[in-house]
This record gives structure tokens, C-alpha cells and sequence, in this order.
């Protein structure tokens, strides 16, 4: 496999909106993220993802972009952005980008010049179809966010668009090379101005099934999950090919891929040595227990689970190229509420999920406060909300036939605004984040639960985090932590979660993932414990007595 640059590194990513407030209007900002950046050199992070900041009316919190040129006033300037950049490479810090080109905002003016002249070139910038009232749709796939992905364009009531997410979301038509110039253009202008890549959202999507037709009803709503349209559609390779040497190849940018329902043939295409992305997500652990039907038909996975998958996306992949390891996004519940089960969020139990994650072959992502061991807010009310993602689930699950109390319990499990509460930087009012009101409520628990309580505490969240940074760019453990093969230990031992990962050396990662105690047979003779997230470990020569929640990690005989 051919070496690159951020192999080694570890990446973190940002959700601006909720990470530093400079000004106290109660969003965090750029220079908010400035004046962090200290902060995440001492964690040991050295790419660093930004959810986005461009402008942005604020459909999907920036997952709607009105302009790929600028940076929206909330945030700050593009002179924030030009030293952020700057201040960060300074600390040997990359900073990446969100790249949203599946879709923009409907108040993008291509979006605006489209509706003014539907028939003109900017109307072929987007899925635009006659339609008259009474007419069935072109297609009847249900957006992401609920309903049909068709709207009636603005001005014009015998006319529609397609969107696959969001009404405000139009989707961009990439069969139009015109479209696909001027996004590669933008991709470069960014990356000229010293951006170390790009985070590409929703990407898969972009390839639509042609002529749009319609599937089996998968609800009684009519309409079929979008999801089973690009299981049967092809091509999407060819335009990220394109995209890939329009762009990133001619920078050797750094580029990880939102993709899902990839076929697995198509894995080297995508990010084999010469694939078009540098990297993608594993998301096969956070499908677990997905329900399409609804948030309120879903279920937490368990241990067993959790473990098969990982272990399956690491076998997948392996001879292949890098993932990026997560176990948490702003999309997502945060990892610690919705792995672990409740009850067992001690900071050991913590320590042994992130532990098991960051530790498997690949590129670690953290999200902003899963070094802490930040977790789902409880004590929702549904007026807190703000994701329309969540609005619509609690519908669906109403129309289900749930009571308003069970709409919002099921519904609170899975939101993405649990991920996105503001950092918990201290125990101050405003929890260090803002000195005004947050955008979106605090956890309450960040009065106990903070960097501040963490910093400097031996036996933290926070200091383990570090550690783990540490030990995977280490000179002596670095080579085969980063290029390693995983080699899985003991799969089919109950509740424990153990891996090889033999390089120059051989690293074994042994957690127990339950609340008993665990014997765990060792594949080779001890070296040196490296890492363990108690005070001590219980082994003899041939058997490590693992304690509840332990992880280990250890050199063993080669
Ligand atoms: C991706 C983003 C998500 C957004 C969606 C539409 O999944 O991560 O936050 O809502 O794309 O852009």
C-alpha cells in the first residue's frame, strides 16, 4: 500500500456552531475555533474537519450552502478563515472543509437565476420537471428528511424540483458537465487557498437513477426509502473519478468520503491506492439496529453487535486502503449513550469504546467532546429541538400510532442534536462555551462533566484520549498501530472485544465490553502493558483477568 501524509495522524472534527462562542451571541465561531487551536495541538490532533461555514440560511445547520465562496457572517470572515488556516499549519495542524455538492441552498443564486428562467442554462443545473396537479410524481422516492422529494419550483405551480433531502436542499444535477466545472472549480479555489482537503457530504447521492421511476411502496405513505434507488443505480464512480483528477490529485488534499450503501466491489475504486477518495467512513456500526421505518422502530446494539461489525468493516477493507474510525458525528447520537448501555457510562466503560475504536486499522476521527466522554442529553423537550431530521422522525413515529411521550423518548435515543449541544469547556454558566445563550441547550451535566475537570487528571477521559493519540504516533508503536494488519482475537468470546494488531511488532487490544468479569486466554507471551484504562491488570502467563469494562492494550511475542 503506498504511504500518504495523514496516514499517521489523528483527525477531530468540529462542529463550529457548537465549539467556542468568541462574541457571546451564542454560536461559536472561527475565531472561536482560533483560539482553540492550542487546545486541540495538546490533545495531539492534526487534521481537523470543520462542519460548515459557509453561508448559509440554515435549512440543515449549513448543510445548505448559498454561496461556496464565502464564510457566513455567524462564523466570522474570510479572514478568519485565511488565518485559521495559517495559525493551524503553524501547530502542524491540516484543516479540512465540509464539501456539500449533492445539493445547495434553494437561496443559491444558481438555484434563484433557475427559477427565474427554468428553460435557461441554470435550470440545467438541477432536476427541474413539468408536473400538473393531480399527475403522479416522476418518481415516488421519500427525501431523508420525510416526505417526497419533489417541490413545486418557486413561480412557476406547473413546474417541480427534486431534492433528496431538505425542500430548502434542491439537488444539483451532475450529469450537466457544466455544474461539474464550476464545482471543481470551487474545490480548488479553496484549496489553493491552503486547505488541507475536504470531508465530501452525502456523495453517493449524487448519481441519480435515469429516467426517475418508481419502487414498491416500502410505508404506507406511498413512497419508497430514496436508498433503494441507488442500490440499482450506476455510475457514480465515474464522476468522482473525474472529480477526484479535476482536484484533489493535482494537491495530494486529504479527502474522506460520507458514502453509503457502496457496493463492495466498487471499494477499491473508492479507496484503494489510486481511489478517488483518500479515505470514507465506517458507518457499519452505527446502521446497527437502524430501523428505515423510524427512529421509534430502532434498537440500540448490543456489545456482540457492535464488535461483528467493526470487526466485518475491518476484514472488508483490509488489503485495500484506510477508513476513518468514528463512533460518533454531528449526525449521530453521541457513541458512549449509544453503545454502552445505561447505567454503565463510568469513565472506564468510556475509555474501552473509544479505546477499541481509535485502536483498529485505519484513520481515527474524534468529534468535538467524545474526549471527554460527552453524552446524549437527557430531558428533552420536543420545543428544544432543533434538527428537522428529529422533527420529522417524532412525526412519523406519532403517525405510527405512538403517544406524544413515546414519540419524544424514542426520538431523544437518536437525535443528532445530542451530538451537537455546546463543548463543555467548564463549569461556568454558559459552560465556557458562550457568555451569552446557547444556540441549542446545554447538557446539564457539564457541570461535572468538562475539560476543565478533566485537564491534568490522571485517570481521565481526557488524558487517556491523549494517550491513545500518543501511543499511535509513537516511534516505537506508530508503524504497526498506523499499518498494522487487525487481526481479530477470540471472536466468538462473549462480550469481549479483542484484536491483534501485527506490524513490526504485535499490539493485542483486549476489552472487556460488559460489567462482569472477563478471562481472556493470550495468544502469546507478554511484553509490556502499553495502555490500560484502570489501575491495574490482573495476568498470569497465559490468561489476562480482565475486570469489568477493562481495556488493555499490550505488547505480546511476535
Ligand atoms: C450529511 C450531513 C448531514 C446533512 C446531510 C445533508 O449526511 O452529515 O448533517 O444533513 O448530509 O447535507
Amino acid at each position: 500500500m503506498q504511504r500518504k501524509w495523514w496516514h499517521g495522524k489523528t483527525a477531530y472534527q468540529i462542529y463550529p456552531k457548537s465549539f467556542c462562542d468568541s462574541n457571546g451571541d451564542g454560536i461559536g465561531d472561527l475565531r472561536g475555533v482560533i483560539s482553540k487551536l492550542d487546545y486541540l495541538r495538546e490533545l495531539g490532533v492534526e487534521i481537523v474537519w470543520l462542519s460548515p461555514v459557509y453561508p448559509s440560511p440554515m435549512a440543515d445547520q449549513g448543510y445548505d450552502i448559498s454561496d461556496y465562496y464565502g464564510i457566513d457572517p455567524r462564523f466570522g470572515t474570510m479572514d478568519d478563515m485565511d488565518e485559521l488556516i495559517a495559525k493551524a499549519r503553524e501547530r502542524g495542524i491540516s484543516i479540512v472543509m465540509d464539501l456539500v455538492v449533492n445539493h445547495c441552498s434553494d437561496e443559491h443564486e444558481w438555484f434563484r437565476r433557475a427559477c427565474e428562467d427554468p428553460d435557461g442554462p441554470y435550470g440545467q443545473f438541477f432536476y427541474i420537471r413539468d408536473w400538473h396537479e393531480g399527475e403522479p410524481l416522476p418518481c415516488n422516492w421519500r427525501s431523508y428528511f420525510g416526505g417526497p422529494c419533489w417541490e413545486t419550483l418557486p413561480g412557476h405551480p406547473d413546474k417541480i424540483y427534486f431534492h433528496a433531502f431538505h425542500k430548502k436542499q434542491p439537488d444539483l444535477n451532475w450529469e450537466n458537465p457544466k455544474l461539474r466545472r464550476e464545482i471543481y472549480k470551487m474545490i480548488n479555489w479553496w484549496l489553493d487557498r491552503g486547505l488541507g482537503g475536504f470531508r465530501i457530504d452525502a456523495i453517493i447521492n449524487i448519481k441519480k437513477l435515469l429516467p426517475f421511476r418508481d419502487f414498491p411502496a416500502d410505508r404506507d405513505d406511498g413512497l419508497c426509502a430514496i436508498q433503494r434507488m441507488l442500490a440499482e443505480t450506476e455510475g457514480v464512480n465515474v464522476f468522482l473519478r473525474e472529480m477526484a483528477d479535476e482536484t484533489f490529485c493535482l494537491y495530494d488534499a486529504f479527502s474522506v468520503g460520507e458514502v453509503f450503501n457502496e457496493k463492495t466491489e466498487d471499494l477499491p475504486l473508492i479507496i484503494g491506492d489510486d481511489g478517488y477518495f483518500s479515505s470514507m467512513f465506517d458507518f457499519s456500526e452505527h446502521l446497527l439496529g437502524l430501523d428505515r421505518r423510524g427512529w421509534h422502530l430502532s434498537h440500540l446494539p448490543t456489545a456482540e453487535e457492535y464488535k461483528q461489525a467493526a470487526f466485518a468493516a475491518q476484514a472488508r477493507v483490509a488489503d485495500i486502503g484506510f477508513l476513518s474510525n468514528i463512533i460518533e458525528n454531528h449526525d449521530e447520537p453521541r457513541g458512549v449513550s449509544h453503545y454502552l448501555p445505561q447505567g454503565e457510562r463510568s469513565d472506564a466503560a468510556k475509555k474501552l469504546l473509544g479505546g477499541l475504536n481509535f485502536l483498529l486499522r485505519g484513520l481515527p476521527f474524534l468529534y468535538q467532546g467524545q474526549e471527554l466522554g460527552m453524552e446524549n442529553r437527557t430531558g428533552w423537550t420536543l420545543g428544544e429541538f432543533d434538527d428537522v431530521n428529529t422533527l420529522d422522525q417524532y412525526e412519523v413515529a406519532l403517525r405510527a400510532g405512538l403517544t406524544p411521550e413515546q414519540a419524544l423518548r424514542a426520538v431523544s435515543l437518536y437525535s443528532r442534536d445530542n451530538a451537537r449541544t455546546p463543548f463543555q469547556w467548564d463549569a461556568s454558566p454558559g459552560a465556557g462555551f458562550t457568555t451569552g445563550t446557547p444556540w441549542l441547550p446545554l447538557n446539564p451535566n457539564y457541570r461535572e462533566l468538562n475539560l476543565a475537570a478533566q485537564r491534568g487528571r490522571e485517570g481521565s477521559v481526557y488524558e487517556f484520549y491523549r494517550s491513545l493519540i500518543a501511543l499511535r504516533k509513537s516511534g516505537e508503536y506508530g508503524e504497526t498501530l498506523v499499518y498494522g494488519e487487525t487481526v481479530p482475537w477470540l471472536a466468538e468470546q462473549r462480550n469481549l472485544m479483542a484484536y491483534l494488531r501485527r506490524g513490526e511488532r504485535t499490539v493485542l487490544v483486549a476489552g472487556n465490553f460488559q460489567g462482569e468479569p472477563q478471562d481472556m486466554r493470550l495468544p502469546a507471551p507478554l511484553r509490556k502493558l502499553l495502555l490500560n484504562n484502570l489501575e491495574t491488570l490482573d495476568a498470569d502467563g497465559e490468561t489476562l483477568h480482565l475486570a469489568p469494562w477493562q481495556l488493555a492494550v499490550v505488547e505480546v511475542e511476535g
